[in-house]
């Protein structure tokens, strides 16, 4: 199946008909879905399809001939809230078309190949990005994750079950696993500023989040006093200034996208407002001190507000510097451009794990990312497809 008919398949898998948008949260029927999707479209090409516990999956190509380390590749299904189409769906059916071109060429692999992916990287329903890959290479523990909720309650583990896993089945291992290279589509403009389809990373910022919980106490929206209340609201707003303040002084970024607010009524003082703050920074001591700087600010406000604050870290992922002799060797094909990237993937974990692992990034027209409207022409696509071939074929010749 070529790949704009399998992207064709992914088209209406947990796509919102309102935003046209997706919600491809892990261990979901659209998750599901898209799993058995992934094994049919593996067993068709005749590759050994290996699911784990958790629901991560790797396709193997492995001609009798192949042997010694193996070269790994693909990305995730899964969705952030209302995502876009490309942001992991296009790594792992631009495998899968690579392996056809490779197979059309002619070319046998001297290594076993697999296609991968991994479950919940954006960490949309418990919180903690690229699980499935931190779990896998042991930077995360079943047991502490185990115990994680989302966000009506329900625990990780009870999650997995639901989903017909059992994660003391065991999880892959990629103990055989030579390299990595991941394919995704760009989340920023550099390609299109560069005029070039395809680019390869050279690292990842480090990143985190981090909830912040400010406590203040309900009353009356009417009766209550301006100068008498605690708006726990009110902490929240200015910490949210701050952030965007600190972040454009320091030349890094910070986000809250997500609040929760009790009770949630529109004629009463909240009593708690929860939010979470998404920094990234260049460093990971201008992270630490982007964070301190909020956090310290947060905490002055509360006192003039008379409200409490507490900050938890609650997925923190140091900075990456990919391989840079792979990185160099992988641009030398095309005369592809190295360039950084302030988004997460399950590449940043397995290269953190040891593995030689290098991404490559198909050019984004807009730039627009973690949102319906992200895209990739159907031309760049398929450049990043040959380019994926030219590189598997590099590492596993
Ligand atoms: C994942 O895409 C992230 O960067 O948060
Ligand atoms: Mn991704
Ligand atoms: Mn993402």
């Amino acid at each position: 199946m070529s790949f704009e008919a399998m992207w064709r398949d992914l088209h209406d898998v947990g796509r919102s008909a309102s935003s046209g948008g997706y919600f491809r949260q892990p261990w979901t029927s659209a998750e599901s879905e898209l799993r058995a999707w992934f094994t049919e479209q593996a067993l068709a090409r005749g590759l050994d399809v290996e699911t784990d516990g958790m629901g991560n999956q790797v396709a193997w190509w492995r001609p009798s001939e192949a042997s010694g380390p193996a070269v790994l590749t693909g990305s995730h299904l899964d969705s952030v809230l209302d995502g876009g189409a490309y942001d992991g769906p296009l790594g792992v059916v631009s495998a899968l078309a690579a392996v056809d071109v490779l197979r059309a060429r002619g070319f046998s692999p001297s290594r076993p190949i697999g296609v991968s992916v991994f479950t919940e990287e954006e960490g949309s329903r418990f919180g903690l990005a690229c699980l499935g890959s931190r779990l896998v290479t042991g930077a995360s523990t079943w047991a502490d994750a185990r115990e994680r909720r989302d966000r009506d309650g329900v625990f990780l583990g009870d999650a997995v079950a639901a989903a017909g896993l059992d994660p003391s089945t065991g999880l892959l291992s990629l103990d055989d696993v030579g390299c990595f290279v991941e394919l995704h589509v760009e989340q920023g403009r550099d390609l299109v500023d560069r005029d070039v389809a395809v680019g390869v990373a050279s690292e990842i910022w480090p990143h985190g989040r981090y909830r912040f919980d400010f406590e203040g106490e309900a009353n009356h929206a009417g009766t209550t006093r301006m100068e008498d209340r605690r708006d726990p609201m009110l902490t929240y707003a200015m910490t949210a200034l701050a952030a965007n303040k600190q972040a454009r002084l320091a030349g890094q970024r910070a986000t809250f996208g997500r609040i929760e607010v009790a009770p949630n009524g529109t004629n009463a003082v909240p009593s708690r407002v929860t939010a979470w703050l998404d920094a990234r920074c260049s460093s990971d001591e201008a992270l630490a001190e982007l964070v301190d700087a909020i956090s310290r600010q947060a905490g002055e406000r509360a006192s003039r507000d008379e409200t409490s604050l507490r900050v938890t870290p609650e997925s923190v992922s140091g900075s990456v510097a990919f391989d840079p002799d792979l990185a160099r060797d992988l641009a030398g094909i095309g005369d592809w451009p190295i360039i950084p990237t302030q988004a997460g993937h399950d590449a940043g974990i397995l290269s953190a794990a040891g593995i030689p692992t290098a991404m490559l990034f198909v050019r984004n027209p807009t730039g627009i990312s973690h949102s319906p409207d992200e895209h990739a022409e159907t031309a760049d696509c398929l450049a990043g497809v040959d380019a994926l071939a030219d590189t598997l074929a590099r590492l596993a010749r």
